[in-house]
């Protein structure tokens, strides 16, 4: 009998893996983004390390968000949430993309690079390219004294805690929660929400810890999911708007640990050729928690069901409709449309950790890939 007191075993502090010890840390995780910078009476969004005014939000004519892989999944929320809120035009850009297309900046625009680590070289890259065009700049990172929260002009970090398993979910959350507190703030000084919305917003916001942990107190009906279906070669992830946002982190998440082909379609975008490919038994997760798109999501359900694809279906809860269209239902706890992204997700991370352990993956260590990529 041998004692095995191994210290990378105590760090996982009796989980199997550090993902899905990081998968549970996001309730804390998530409390410790928010903590002090929401006001106790709910009126408003308290980011100090900003001081902008409304003067300097007037400033900012568009905003390009620029980041990597999950952080970029992100940025693609962010840009809705600023859009939606504070009615300022974002673009979203992958890093390595940005720097070569001659992006149109100057000291009218803000940049926005959101990174876990602050050492992506793609992103310390963009960033110091945005610096050179004259933008204004803010980090989101979770890397006190990284170099990209040293490049920035600001930075709001965003609390997470370590994140050592290469796949990023607790960061992504914490993101997620970093640029919607964001939105709300900027919306706040350009007066594009009402002050009884904003006051909404932040109550919805306040609830998000302890439904997270609702979600993960019954993860099993998602692990039977990963185990029956883990062995299929293709899964497709659909959904409009910001489920859209979160099936491309869905499918990601899928891919990087499980080795699963996975694809995010835009719901309504499928007719337009990937439909040859849904054929009988093929799952699809279909993100349905987006109430403005909702029945146009239902027909886009019924096509796949109309080729026999199995169709699990992520709702929100109460909503029984969607029963009637899908084989299995996921249900997460009812929010505001615009907070369901950071709940929607924390299903498809369990499905992609579960289909991992299913098919014997290295879940922690991906093969070719790493938890930060400094080089080009
Ligand atoms: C790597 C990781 C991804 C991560 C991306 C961006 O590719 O494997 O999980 O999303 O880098 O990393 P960052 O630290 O900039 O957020």
């Amino acid at each position: 009998f041998e004692v095995n007191w191994d210290a990378e075993a105590a760090e996982k502090g009796g989980y199997e893996h550090f993902m899905i010890k990081e998968i549970y840390e996001q309730p804390k995780a998530v409390r410790e983004t928010m903590s002090s910078r929401l006001a106790k009476d709910d009126s408003s969004v308290l980011l100090d390390e900003l001081k902008w005014n409304k003067h300097d939000l007037k400033a900012f004519k568009k905003i390009f968000i620029v980041a990597c892989g999950t952080a970029y999944h992100a940025g693609v929320v962010g840009k809705y949430y600023i859009e939606k809120l504070a009615r300022i035009p974002v673009e979203v850009d992958i890093a390595s993309e940005f720097r070569y297309r001659s992006p149109l900046l100057d000291e009218n625009n803000l940049t926005i690079v959101i990174s876990q680590s602050g050492e992506t070289s793609d992103t310390l890259a963009a960033l110091k390219e945005a610096k050179r065009l004259g933008s204004r700049t803010l980090a989101v990172t979770n890397v006190v004294g990284s170099s990209i929260a040293r490049e920035a002009d600001n930075v709001i970090y965003t609390w997470a805690g370590p994140e050592i398993a290469v796949a990023s979910t607790k960061a992504y959350t914490t993101q997620l929660v970093t640029m919607f507190m964001l939105a709300v703030y900027m919306a706040d000084l350009k007066a594009t929400v009402s002050p009884e919305r904003s006051k909404e917003l932040i109550k919805a916001l306040r609830n998000l810890p302890g439904q997270l942990h609702e979600i993960l107190e019954d993860v099993e009906p998602i692990k039977t999911f990963a185990q029956r279906y883990g062995f299929n070669e293709d899964v497709f992830f659909i959904g409009r708007s910001l489920d859209y946002a979160v099936a491309l982190e869905g499918s990601l998440k899928l891919k990087e640990i499980s080795y699963i082909h996975a694809e995010a379609y835009a719901a309504g975008e499928l007719k337009h050729g990937t439909l040859a490919l849904i054929i009988e038994g093929v799952p699809v997760i279909a993100l349905a928690t987006q109430s403005d798109v909702y029945e146009k999501t239902l027909s886009n359900i019924k096509e796949v069901k109309a080729r026999d694809a199995v169709v699990i279906g992520l709702a929100l809860k109460g909503d029984k409709q969607i029963e009637k269209y899908v084989d299995h239902t996921i249900y997460i706890p009812d929010t505001d449309q615009l907070l369901a992204p950071i709940l929607a997700v924390i299903p498809l991370q369990l499905l992609a950790y579960y289909a991992a352990v299913t098919r014997g993956c290295d879940v922690d260590k991906p093969r070719n890939l790493a938890k930060s990529v400094t080089v080009e």
